[in-house]
């Protein structure tokens, strides 16, 4: 019977075992340079099937936090290539998380402090992190057709330095409200142009990205996530089921490594739109379906059995528990995880988590 422990493969590569682990920001680069304090974060959890890394920044532009690792320069690549050796040399595997957050930032952290791009201007409710904490959102600048262009060039350099940087594969960011999510959904984008509209022109931004990257790595390791029922960063949409409806089987057409959904926002019916059930979105992708957002390995394993899903993303459960697949596999006790560490700080909360034993 295939269940959280069987291999599965992946593209060209084959992962031993189907607890993947959930693409989690840490903001623990100071210098958006990845560090010898993320490399033993991350290798202490290579036994992961797969490693989907923290969100990283494609360039200057997409950035929305302080700390957060970019995948755009000479020096990040070398910073994430010694991570992404030392996951192989355990016989691990991760892809990097390709993001732009699009909206979601503050001139404080844009480069001469100039104003946040987004599909259309409007100001989202709430506010970004900056280096002296927490601002209002300002209204972003709508992009012109070159700042699209200039964006989906910034993520094939990205892809690049993805493959230069030694991962295994690119998961396209197209989630939580970030750039490729505020094309998608019409509460964000209010466009009159190709890239707003029809379901069709909303999508377009995304399928111009998953083309992109995926000329630089092939289809097979390239991978996309969405969040169809998320409304954080203020996410709404008229009609999420027709969208993402038409947006999987879009990402159908294509020989991806994985599809990721993450059901973040399902437990709020109807805050970012009409909901939907989200298991009608798994018929209608016939690669590679990982499912994510408060799984367990009990419920994890009954997703496999009844075909709901091929692997698990598993976020918070990996924070505290470095060694989640050795624990699920012999039922041990999880560690608690501890929410104040989430985000920034030192090895506190971030590598000092105990293994079983
Ligand atoms: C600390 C933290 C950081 C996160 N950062 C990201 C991120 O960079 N990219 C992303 O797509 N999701 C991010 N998420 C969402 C997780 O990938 C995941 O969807 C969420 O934690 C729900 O899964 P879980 O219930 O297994 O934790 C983050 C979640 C947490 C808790």
């Amino acid at each position: 019977m295939t269940d959280l422990f069987s291999s599965i493969n992946v593209g060209p590569h084959t992962l031993s075992n189907r607890i993947f682990m959930a693409p989690m920001t840490r903001n623990r680069a100071p210098d958006t340079i990845p560090n010898e304090l993320m490399k033993t974060y991350y290798t202490q959890r290579a036994s992961a099937g797969l490693i989907i890394s923290e969100g990283s920044q494609i360039s200057l532009q997409a950035i929305g936090y302080p700390g957060t690792p970019g995948i755009h320069t000479a020096e990040q690549v070398t910073g994430w290539k010694t991570i992404t050796d030392a996951i192989h040399a355990q016989g691990g595997h991760i892809f990097c998380q390709l993001w732009h957050v699009g909206r979601s930032s503050h001139p404080d952290l844009q480069p001469n402090n100039e104003l946040p791009v987004a599909p259309s201007a409007i100001k989202p409710e709430g506010g970004a992190m900056t280096l002296e904490g927490p601002k209002p959102f300002v209204t972003p600048r709508a992009l012109t057709i070159e700042d699209i262009q200039q964006t989906i060039k910034d993520f094939i350099h990205a892809a690049e330095c993805a493959l230069e940087a030694g991962f295994d594969g690119v998961e396209i960011h197209a989630a939580n409200g970030y750039l490729i999510d505020q094309f998608l959904r019409d509460g964000t984008n209010q466009r009159d142009d190709n890239y707003g509209g029809s379901v069709e022109n909303r999508s377009r931004f995304l399928l111009d990205v998953v083309d992109a990257v995926s000329n630089v790595w092939g289809e097979n390791r390239t991978a996309v996530r969405i969040s169809p029922l998320q409304p954080f960063n203020d996410m709404k949409d008229s009609s999420p089921e027709t969208l993402f409806t038409h947006v999987v089987k879009a990402l159908n057409q294509y020989n991806l490594a994985y599809l990721h959904v993450t059901e973040m926002g399902a437990e709020a019916p109807g805050v970012a739109g009409p909901a939907f059930d989200l298991t009608k979105l798994r018929p209608l992708f016939d690669g590679i379906y990982v499912t994510n957002a408060g799984y367990d390995k009990q419920r994890g394993n009954k997703t496999i059995a009844n075909n709901s899903c091929d692997a698990v993303a598993f976020g918070v459960p990996f924070i505290a528990n470095p060694d989640l697949v050795a624990r699920y596999e012999s039922n041990a006790d999880l560690n608690e995880a501890e929410p104040a560490t989430f985000y920034g700080g030192d090895s506190a909360g971030y590598t000092d988590y105990p293994n079983l034993g």
